[in-house]
């Protein structure tokens, strides 16, 4: 059994820290706060410090947010220390800690894993915690390749998180899972030659351990900055016809150059920071006019056309943009 042997194996590896020696919940809160995203190696001092000056929740919700924000130096993340004294007010507002699920969530920088950790540590509610290593541990062991970043996958991994929960041991069981995927069940070089749980472990049987968890690569939306000159020469003005290889391709534009010292000191700029959403791009269009009676030399892909011809040649909508912009 996954969770029997968990646990067993908790007893024996589980990690002796400060904060597993209460069931204050001030204390118990104060260390999920600062290992949201931060190791235990790291917050650990922290921890000590914060219960060392501000040793309740009273205590914290009277100093000022200067001061916890001075105490909380060097962790990052400072949102977390400004909901932390946000909360302690909440808390003390209260009247008491917030012992259900709902009542827990509603304190300021408390999301479903912070619940459910706050509550089967410290009151013993039977929540599964899911995070990082949780999701590794899972997809490992049963082998799910369902990527942990869609919806499916969000949905799927809490469900079977909390039916494997032993509702009796739910504080026990959430830091084992917890420090198994710290410890044991490592994201680089897990320990799977030492590791209790391999014969029943489906990555290890199918050799998929370095393949799992999966997880969709968000493709990076990019910021690109572009400058157009739209010429204006007896009439006419210059266009060129976008090569092979962008979304734009076989679409007409206008002179476009790659920096602003390129654009010559007479043109005129009618608008900057025109934003453009793409699918995987940003545009940032700067737009100039340049109205000249000589035509300037231009690359060999520019043509010179009527202004009013502009119509019978297919524009991408920024240019369309651009021309509304355009003088009469
Ligand atoms: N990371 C964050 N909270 C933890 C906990 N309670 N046990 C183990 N690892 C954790």
């Amino acid at each position: 059994m996954f969770n029997v042997a968990l646990l067993e194996w908790f007893r024996e590896n589980g990690r002796d820290l400060p904060w597993r020696q209460t069931r204050d919940p001030y204390a118990i809160w104060l260390s999920e706060i600062i290992l949201q995203q931060t190791q235990v190696k790291q917050g650990w001092e922290y921890w000590e410090r914060f219960m060392h000056r501000w040793p309740t929740v009273e205590a914290l919700a009277a100093a000022t947010e200067d001061e916890v924000l001075r105490e909380w130096q060097g962790l990052g993340y400072y949102s977390r220390a400004r909901n932390l004294h946000h909360a302690a007010k909440q808390i003390v507002a209260l009247g008491h800690f917030p012992n259900t699920l709902e009542e827990i969530k509603q304190l300021k920088g408390v999301g479903d894993y912070t619940a459910a950790a706050i509550g089967s540590i410290a009151f013993g509610l039977p929540a599964a915690v899911v995070d990082g290593n949780v999701y590794r541990v899972l997809a490992r062991h049963f082998g799910i390749d369902t990527p942990i970043n869609t919806t499916e996958g969000k949905k799927l991994f809490a469900a079977l998180a909390q039916e494997l929960l032993p509702p009796n041991e739910a504080a026990a069981y959430n830091q084992a899972i917890m420090d198994f995927g710290a410890v044991q069940c490592t994201p680089q070089s897990p320990k799977c030659m030492e590791c209790m749980l391999a014969e029943s472990c489906e990555a290890m049987r199918s050799g998929r351990v370095n393949e799992l968890p999966v997880k969709l690569k968000t493709l990076k939306v990019t910021e690109r900055h572009l400058i157009y000159i739209y010429i204006r020469c007896q009439g006419q003005t210059a266009i060129r016809r976008r090569g092979s290889g962008d979304i734009w391709q076989g679409l007409w534009e206008p002179v476009l150059v790659d920096a602003e010292s390129a654009v010559p000191p007479t043109a005129r700029l009618l608008r900057q920071n025109v934003k453009h959403v793409l699918t995987h791009r940003v545009l940032y269009a700067h737009f100039y006019l340049l109205e000249t009676d000589k035509r300037p030399k231009l690359p060999s892909d520019y043509i010179w056309i009527a202004e009013s011809a502009l119509d019978n040649y297919a524009l991408p909508r920024l240019i369309e943009v651009l021309l509304s912009f355009l003088p009469k």
